[in-house]
């Protein structure tokens, strides 16, 4: 099974179909990602927040692989948005993984209430670690279009990418289209709603008729739609099966119905980012 690759608007590439880690204990991280990459995962998506970056190091280490085959994403927690702690917190980050880079580093959350709403010099910050080599692209994470045009006028970078919640329930649309325009790769968080999607009833349907798992409908419907995901299991059967989304096809018909389950606002799992004010 081989996985496209998304070219950024940096130049580098990134797998669209990678392993997400958030929930998954320090302890049993390591193993979930050893099998992660068994399997053929070459894209691990970990946080700061998630208190398990320590893990994955581990496990891409004793794969054996070479470091540039896996990319690697983290992302700076709530708690440094100011410079210094920033710069504090990206050291952190490369210790616990263990490596002398990342492919990918977001800042998590825009955090629009704290901070006196000053995510640009955080923004600017980042842009520090791209050029010193240490974070070989940069982006965001539940960034709205407001946020991203403040970037757009106060700095120089355009984030490689934009990691927000989307799935059937929460298509996410006008940031959707602002990422798309701007040259921003769209990244897919909650792909499958932490689940949530699956009973769906259209979903059902789909996948009697394709005959794949349900998880494998919705994960088809991202990737024909462009978008980066990396669904979290720690469910060695999951694992595999949310890997096998390349060997067939949704019909366009198909993608419309999976369209049309968009229940915007109301479809939100996750904190709303104009909001969210969580200081771990
Ligand atoms: N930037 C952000 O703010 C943010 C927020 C949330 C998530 N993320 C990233 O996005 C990744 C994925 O999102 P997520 O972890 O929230 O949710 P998700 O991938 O949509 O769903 C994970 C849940 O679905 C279950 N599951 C996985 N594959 C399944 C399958 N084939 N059939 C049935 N159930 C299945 C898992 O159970 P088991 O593990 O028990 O198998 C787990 O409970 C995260 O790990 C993280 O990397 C980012």
């Amino acid at each position: 099974m081989s996985v496209p690759n998304i070219e950024l608007n940096d130049g580098h590439s990134i797998p669209q179909l990678g392993f997400g880690v958030f929930q998954i204990d320090p302890e049993e991280t390591a193993r979930a990602v050893s099998v992660a990459l068994d399997v053929g995962y070459r894209h691990i998506d970990t946080a700061e927040m998630y208190g398990n970056e320590k893990g994955v190091g581990e496990a891409i280490r004793a794969s054996g692989l070479n470091r540039g085959d896996v990319y690697v994403t983290s992302k700076l927690n709530n708690g440094f948005h100011e410079p210094d702690e920033a710069r504090r917190a990206f050291d952190r980050t490369l210790t616990e993984l263990g490596f002398e880079y990342v492919d990918l580093f977001l800042i998590h959350w825009p955090l629009p209430t704290l901070y006196d709403g000053d995510f640009v010099s955080t923004w600017k910050t980042l842009e520090e670690f791209k050029a010193d080599g240490r974070s070989r692209s940069i982006g965001v994470s539940n960034f709205q279009v407001e946020h991203l045009e403040r970037l757009a006028a106060e700095t120089d970078t355009v984030p490689a990418a934009n990691q927000i919640e989307l799935h059937p329930y929460l298509q996410n649309r006008e940031v959707r289209s602002y990422d798309e325009e701007e040259g921003i790769a769209t990244e897919a968080w909650s792909p499958i709603a932490q689940g949530e999607v699956l009973d769906d009833p259209v979903v059902t349907e789909i996948a009697e008729k394709v005959g794949r798992t349900h998880a494998q409908v919705v994960l088809r419907w991202q990737v024909q739609h462009g978008n980066i995901v990396f669904p979290k299991s720690v469910t060695p059967e999951r694992i595999r099966e949310n890997f096998e989304i390349f060997d067939f096809e949704l019909e366009p018909g198909d993608v419309e119905r999976i369209d049309g389950l968009d229940r915007g606002e109301a479809g939100r799992t996750g904190p709303n980012p104009d909001q969210f004010a969580y200081v771990p």
